[in-house]
């Protein structure tokens, strides 16, 4: 029987909450089919750092590199706690991650299921997915400051796009595309942005050239904003930078039923460092350790991982669950653990 070596970061807040259910349903999803999974508990996050100063060491880093995949709750503390100065939990840790195991498409699919009471009058069919850059642009943390907290403070963060990094997403985003709908978009703001937005165009005209099957569009970001919102069913891919796929996606968890149903992958396509899963939602201290947060994302986060990992009718198995779960949502509020459990009698009926 196939034993997958799974590293499992719980984190911070609503996160170890959601990932208790997530792991309920991969056992229960792979129980009929004999693959195991060889789990390891890492404990990392604020809290953490707060006991031992440690974010992610070299040993951890080392240790996770060395398994199959990752699944991740979510990580962070309260937003503004003194304690937490420069964001050493999202650098230190998350985007630490993302960047030394070259996460480099961040896969965010977007999906209206039957039966969820979005916020949009007449949302149509909605079925995209973003494929966000994920470890270049704005998030490189190559920017600087001098003269700090004086009337004369120069503050810069600088956002790198090399050749190399745009055109490996772009052209995954291009493949994804040939296997869905046929349509591509970028989004950028070449309008204002020549440098970063002009390689980003230059790309997508290049590589589309190659995928003549595929239709090809593009938006300025704020205008993304408005057709997500008014037209949703115009997107099947969506291509786009560090920062705005992490804008888009927060929008796009909304407009399909709320953040608490958003899932993701942080993938390396090349097979070279284990790709990670995490639902798009943080760690949601107003919320945390209340069994308020909806656990779908990371349930749905991993049907991602099975699907990476080739186990197609295992992922489409949690998908259908979930899937009946939503359309089946009365108006009885469940507890975090009850809609695991539901999802999963659902597996094992
Ligand atoms: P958040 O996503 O944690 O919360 C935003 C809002 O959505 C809150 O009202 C929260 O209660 C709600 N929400 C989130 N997940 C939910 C769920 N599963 N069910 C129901 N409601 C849910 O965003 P934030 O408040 O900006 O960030 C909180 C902390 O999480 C910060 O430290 C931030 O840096 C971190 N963060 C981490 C990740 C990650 O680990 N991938 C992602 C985003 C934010
Ligand atoms: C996300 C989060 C992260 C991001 C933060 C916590 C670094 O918002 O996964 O969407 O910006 O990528
Ligand atoms: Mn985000």
């Amino acid at each position: 029987s196939r034993v997958v070596k799974l590293a499992v970061i719980p984190g911070d807040g609503i996160g170890p909450e959601v990932i208790a259910e997530a792991e309920k349903v991969l056992d229960a999803a792979t129980a009929a089919s004999g693959i195991r999974f060889d789990k390891t508990h890492f404990s990392l996050g604020a809290g953490r750092f707060l006991e031992t100063g440690d974010t992610l060491t070299d040993a951890d880093l080392v240790s996770i590199a060395a398994h199959d995949a990752i699944l991740l709750g979510a990580v962070g503390g309260v937003p503004g706690d003194p304690r937490l100065k420069d964001a050493n939990i999202e650098r230190g840790l998350l985007l630490r991650l993302r960047f030394e195991l070259d996460h480099y498409v961040n896969l965010r699919p977007s999906k209206l299921y039957p039966g969820v009471p979005g916020p949009l009058a007449e949302p149509g069919d909605i079925d995209f997915v973003v494929v966000r850059e994920g470890t270049e642009g704005p998030y490189v943390g190559n920017g600087g400051s001098i003269r700090r907290g004086t009337p004369h403070e120069v503050a810069n963060e600088t956002s790198v796009n090399t050749a190399f990094g745009v055109e490996r997403v772009v052209r995954y985003a291009f493949d994804l595309a040939e296997r869905r709908g046929k349509k591509v978009t970028l989004v950028h703001k070449t309008n204002v942005l020549v440098h970063a937005g002009g390689i980003w165009k230059r790309i997508v005209d290049a590589v589309s050239a190659e995928h003549p099957d595929v239709a090809v569009d593009y938006l300025h970001v704020d205008a993304a904003t408005i057709f997500l919102v008014t037209n949703p069913g115009r997107f099947d891919v969506i291509v786009t930078d560090n920062l705005f796929g992490d804008i888009l996606t927060d929008l796009a968890g909304a407009v399909t039923g709320g953040i608490g149903l958003a899932a993701s992958g942080n993938i390396n396509p090349d097979g070279a460092f284990p790709s990670m899963f995490e639902p798009v939602h943080g760690s949601a201290p107003d919320i945390a350790g209340q069994q308020k947060a909806d656990p779908t994302a990371a349930i749905l986060s991993t049907a991602l991982l099975l699907d990476h990992l080739g186990l197609h009718g295992e992922s489409l198995a949690v998908t259908r669950a979930v899937e009946a779960d939503i359309a089946d949502r009365g108006s009885a509020s469940r507890t975090t653990a009850q809609i695991g459990d539901d999802i999963v009698a659902r597996l094992r009926a």
